[in-house]
């Protein structure tokens, strides 16, 4: 696969693109007609879990916006049901885990399934999409949530503020926690490799709520799992992987020991501080905040350039969102920022 002109693989590759390469983070989602009016029919799992609706939904951003990348639709929670654990998606509430985890014994009985009999259903829905894509020569993101996210789903149960009692188990019973990272740590691993088997071209690593603990916790006891597991991916496959997180700012300075190709930055940082503190050499993705897309598109400009100013002074930039879009993502404000950063305005 060579995605020559794909400006996503030129900015990986070290080369000056054409143009500033941009994709969204949740690009398949609420905001769009053409995905309410599919959920409507199907729950957010039946449609996770059904190749063709997964891929279809996947398609249906890039049918309606100049994008320079896919992202396969699915979670990063649904690899956990094959652990062992009920997952739903409630309405107004978002994930929930009837059988969250808490001692010892619940940690020792989760099961690391191979992503083959886990999510087939991903793999296959990648396989579809991508042979799509392939040809246009735009590259299809895989993703996977990072252990400490994972973690903090697994033991939560549910979306939380403070992530108490994840901390608590992190600091106060350090053997569980060890062992719940071994366990996604393994599964993480496969799934990621087994999704660029089955065809995505670079692959991202969401770790969403890392951002809730102290500096000197990341860099000792998180770091270095996640090099562990950037360098077991990079043996095995050859696409670039990203690294993203929110509230990182604090952060920043250990994000090259992870040793990926690229990190996501939020808006609370700038992307050319984020520079500073990474280093040279990884790109860098983000950094608009999306909560700007709701507002009308007349306003949105001068926002777009200051970050496409900003990436300019940074380099290496992948233009997209510091965070998910939100539901009320207005679709001609998204048109606008694809149409300035692509460089017709
Ligand atoms: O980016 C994409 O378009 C690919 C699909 C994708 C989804 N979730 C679809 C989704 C990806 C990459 C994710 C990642 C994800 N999921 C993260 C990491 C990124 C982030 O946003 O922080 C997290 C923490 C989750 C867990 C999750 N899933 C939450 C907290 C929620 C509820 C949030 C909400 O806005 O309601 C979900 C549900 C979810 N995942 C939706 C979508 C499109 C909404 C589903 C619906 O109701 O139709």
């Amino acid at each position: 696969m060579s995605f020559k002109d794909s400006v996503v693989m030129q900015v990986f590759r070290g080369e000056d693109p054409a143009r500033i390469p941009v994709w969204f983070m949740r690009q398949a989602g609420r905001y769009l007609p053409e995905y309410q009016e599919i959920r409507a029919r199907h729950s957010m799992l039946d449609v996770i879990r059904t190749p063709e609706l997964a891929a279809e939904v996947t398609l249906q951003p890039l049918r309606r916006f100049e994008l320079d990348a896919g992202i396969i639709f699915a979670d990063i929670l649904n690899p956990l049901i094959g652990m062992g654990i009920e997952l739903d998606f409630v309405e107004g509430t978002g994930p929930v885990i009837s059988n969250p985890v808490s001692s010892r014994g619940e940690i020792e009985r989760l099961l690391v399934p191979a992503p083959e009999e886990n999510v087939p259903y991903t793999l296959k829905a990648i396989r579809q999409v991508s042979s799509e894509l392939t040809p246009r020569n735009i590259p299809l993101f895989g993703f996977a949530g990072a252990p400490f996210t994972l973690s903090s789903y697994l033991i939560e149960g549910s979306s939380s503020k403070n992530l108490e009692k994840t901390k608590a188990l992190f600091r106060g019973d350090i053997e569980s926690w060890r062992n719940l990272q071994e366990k996604l740590l393994r599964l993480v691993e496969d799934y990621l490799v087994a999704q660029v088997e089955a065809g995505a071209s670079a692959v991202q690593i969401f770790d969403s709520w890392v951002g809730h603990l102290a500096p000197v916790e990341f860099s000792e006891r998180v770091v270095p799992d996640l090099a562990k597991l950037v360098h077991s991916v990079k043996a095995r496959t050859s696409v670039p992987i990203l690294y993203f997180g929110t509230m990182t700012a604090g952060l920043l300075p250990h994000f090259r020991s992870i040793g990926a190709d690229g990190y996501g930055i939020d808006w609370r940082s700038t992307l050319s501080d984020a520079r500073k503190l990474i280093g040279d050499g990884p790109v860098l993705q983000g950094n608009l905040d999306p909560s700007l897309l709701s507002l009308p598109a007349a306003g949105i400009d001068t926002h777009v350039h200051a970050v496409l100013k900003d990436g300019r002074v940074a380099g290496r930039h992948i233009f997209n969102v510091g965070h998910g879009l939100l539901p009320t993502t207005s679709i001609d404000t998204l048109s606008r920022v694809i149409e300035v950063v692509r460089g017709g305005a």
